[in-house]
């Protein structure tokens, strides 16, 4: 494991329980911190903050975004940095560590890493990531880095310039790739690539992409289609199986072996080549669904918690935020959202809805 200089406070509690790093509590607070608060009723703690900046994006992939006329949130429905800055901190007294940046496209958020900067001095965070589409990420990468985010996932479905605009029904292609290219050069190690798993159009990219990982030195990561699309029509037949890509891998390149101990909260499983060359992740949340480790919520660009991707209901903050709650106020919304988690989403049976919110307006 790399050991970010930023985060290596012996004295701050960062969620690691390993008397080697010296993660010692030593003060009352620390305690106090340690106590996981978060919990729902199925026992899961929850440390890990996903919030969405913008509902808004530069291109439409067919997975997530409707084509045309997208109704987006209004700019003054949107939560300010200081008020996600508040919630966050709000958060992690009730034992938050790891928050993630999304969208729509956190990029397009106007000064993006002044929001990282802020979230990184919150005592207790100890892991900011992002997940971005990259189109902006060149311009933006040594900005990034300067606020403290360490951690990048860049999603791209695929290596072939035609099919890429078939997915996302924009240009940007070479964009994307400088982008990528430009985090490396900064120093994000590794990049993720998060690349939707679709039948009938994934199979083509699976080779290409393994040759890219082992030549590049980026992690991939296949995540199977969800049924979270604007446009309705996720089928189960249209989901690509992790299983599927791991024996094409292993048949076509090399074997794929499962790296040990991995952390049970990660949604992915992760392989490397038998040469050890390449990383390959897989998110297999439709065929084998990891919702009793999750550990994850979320709050949208306007101020909703949701303790699902999946979620029906959501609970709003925006107007404890806006209309003097307190936090003890906001903190008790966060633990009655959580505590009301259910199981697990219901994909693979006739019960499932499908949120009227498209991955866009939740954030992945
Ligand atoms: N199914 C699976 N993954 C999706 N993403 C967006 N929509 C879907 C979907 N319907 C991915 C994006 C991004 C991450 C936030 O979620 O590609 O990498
Ligand atoms: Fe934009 Fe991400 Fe949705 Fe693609 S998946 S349209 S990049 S928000």
């Amino acid at each position: 494991m790399t050991v970010i200089p930023f985060f290596n406070d012996e004295k701050r509690y960062h969620g690691c329980r390993r008397s080697a790093h010296g993660c010692r509590p030593d003060s009352r607070k620390t305690i106090e911190a340690m106590t996981p608060q978060l919990v729902d009723s199925f026992g899961r703690e929850h440390t890990n903050l996903r919030i969405s900046v913008t509902d808004r994006c530069n291109i439409r992939c067919f997975y997530c975004m409707p084509a045309e006329n997208v109704q987006f949130m209004d700019r003054k429905d949107l939560l300010t940095f200081e008020e996600m800055e508040r919630f966050t901190r709000i958060c992690v007294g009730l034992g938050v560590n790891k928050v993630r940046l999304t969208g729509g496209e956190p990029l397009v958020r106007r000064d993006l890493h002044k929001l990282v900067a802020m979230i990184a001095a919150i005592d207790g965070v100890h892991d900011i990531g992002i997940t971005t589409n990259g189109i902006l990420l060149a311009e933006q990468a040594q900005q990034l880095w300067d606020a403290g985010l360490r951690r990048i996932n860049v999603s791209l479905d695929a290596l072939d310039p035609v099919k890429f605009k078939e997915i996302t029904r924009r240009e940007g292609y070479e964009q994307v790739i400088e982008g990528i290219q430009a985090a490396q050069r900064v120093g994000f190690d590794p990049v993720k690539i998060n690349a939707v798993s679709v039948r009938g159009m994934t199979e083509d990219e699976i080779v290409p992409f393994g040759k890219f990982a082992r030549e590049t030195g980026v992690e991939l990561r296949f995540i199977e289609f969800m049924p979270l699309d604007a446009d309705n029509a996720w089928e189960r037949d249209k989901v690509l199986f992790a299983h599927e890509i791991i024996e094409r891998l292993s048949a076509e390149i090399m074997p794929l072996i499962p790296i040990p101990d991995q952390n049970p909260h990660a949604p992915a499983t992760e392989f490397v080549f038998e040469d050890g060359i390449g990383r390959v992740g897989f998110i297999a949340s439709v065929s084998q669904p990891f919702c009793m480790n999750c550990d994850r919520f979320r709050i949208t660009a306007d101020g909703k918690i949701r303790n699902c991707l999946f979620s029906l209901e959501e609970t709003d903050v925006r107007d404890l935020l806006r209309q003097n709650g307190t936090d003890e106020e906001i903190a008790a919304a966060v633990k009655a959202c959580v505590a009301a988690k259910w199981e697990g989403h219901q994909i693979n049976t006739a019960r499932f809805i499908q949120p009227k919110r498209a991955m866009y307006s939740i954030g992945g």
